[in-house]
């Protein structure tokens, strides 16, 4: 039987929780085996020996065809913990070394999940987009610096990387997906009338690339306004190309419309796979709630499912994605993770 090397990083507050629940759904739908190696990185692991991410074991998961990650992240405003330690030592290191340029989140109302839009916008068409975010450069790769910090003459800044060939990369792949589906609709989100240099690099690209693909409509949006068409047409949207910040706001807005943070699940990929892309829910570690058993952990199983996917397993993922299609039509009452995910495994 074939085996896949796993790397497994359950990270901080409910990420171990969901983790759990993914692995379960992954080895029950999966038709091939996994060679789990668990790395004990995060919150408390920093806490305990100051280590973030030692390059020894990011060398180790260099190595593996696959990583699976719950969330990382520790309790707001820990005196010991400095913001952003975690989030750009580990995550974003993660994201960046193993050069996962296409952050893949896919949205989509599953029957049974349930939408704060009205009937009246849900009316308008299926909720069924992916948002295609760029995950190595923008606003995310800590290019800038702050001067005569606490002062009232303080200043602080954060610049925005936009390389041609970075951009390139992702809008091709962005295009190759929208070629794929049946709308063919691409739309680029940025800011253009004031971000006019991040701004004119993407629109030039992407009406380059257009060019070879001339089965894909373009469409352009600022990201203000897709900000309103989210929740009164969220249903005009197929696929969506933008940069790193852009991509994070909206796809935790898309989350909300498509039945929760608890549903959206996400792969940073390598499309060229000389590096394993990592899958991972978009939520975070939930500090608020972890540790009770109160986490969904379907975000964390549709991740698992898009890991198989990019594994070439997408019989095995479809089983995942009709396994908790069935149990969204069916859920009743309150349900600890356990339950959600021993429900989910047993429809596999
Ligand atoms: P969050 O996503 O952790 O939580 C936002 C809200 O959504 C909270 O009320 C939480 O209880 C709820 N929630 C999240 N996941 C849920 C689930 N599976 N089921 C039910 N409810 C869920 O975002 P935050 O509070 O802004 O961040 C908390 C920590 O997580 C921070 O340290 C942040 O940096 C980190 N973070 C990490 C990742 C990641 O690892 N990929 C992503 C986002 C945030
Ligand atoms: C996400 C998260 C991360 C991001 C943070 C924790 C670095 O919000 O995966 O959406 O901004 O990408
Ligand atoms: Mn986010």
């Amino acid at each position: 039987m074939t085996t896949h090397k796993l790397a497994v990083i359950p990270g901080d507050g409910i990420g171990p929780e969901v983790t759990a629940e993914a692995l379960k759904v992954l080895e029950a739908a999966s038709p091939v085996q996994f060679e789990k190696t668990t790395y004990d990185l995060g919150a408390e692991r920093y806490l305990r020996t100051g280590e973030v991410l030692p390059q020894s074991v990011l060398d180790e998961v260099r190595t593996q065809d696959a990583i699976m990650l719950g969330a990382v992240g520790g309790k707001p405003n820990d005196p010991n913990l400095p913001p952003g330690i975690l989030e750009r030592g580990l995550l974003l290191k993660l994201r960046f070394e193993l050069d996962h340029y296409v952050n893949l989140r896919p949205s989509k109302l599953f029957p049974g999940a349930v939408s704060p839009l009205s009937d009246a916008v849900l009316g308008k068409g299926e909720i069924d987009f992916v948002v295609v975010r760029e995950g190595t450069e923008g606003l995310y790769t800590g290019n800038g610096g702050a001067m005569r910090v606490g002062t009232p003459h303080e200043v602080a800044t954060e610049v925005s990387i936009n390389t041609a060939f970075g951009v390139e990369r992702v809008v091709r792949d962005a295009f190759n997906r929208a070629q794929r589906r049946p709308a063919k609709l691409l739309t680029l989100v940025h800011k253009t009338n004031v971000l006019v240099n991040a701004g004119g690099v993407w629109w030039r690209i992407v009406q380059e690339v257009a060019k070879e693909f001339p089965e894909v409509t373009v469409d352009y949006l600022h990201i203000d306004a897709v900000m309103i068409f989210m929740v009164t047409d969220p249903a005009r949207f197929d696929v969506i190309v933008t940069d790193n910040i852009f991509g994070d706001i909206i796809t935790d807005l898309a989350a909300a419309i498509t039945g929760g943070i608890g549903l959206a699940a996400s792969g940073n990929v390598n499309p060229d796979r000389t590096t394993p892309s990592m899958f991972e829910p978009v939520h975070g570690s939930a500090p608020d709630i972890a540790g009770q058993q109160k986490a969904d952990p379907t975000a964390a199983i549709l991740s698992a499912a898009l890991l198989l996917d990019h594994l070439g397993y997408s019989d095995a993922a479809a089983r995942i994605d009709a396994a908790v299609l069935k149990d969204l039509e069916t859920r009743t009452g309150t349900r600890s993770t356990a339950e959600i995910g021993d429900a989910i495994t047993s429809l596999i």
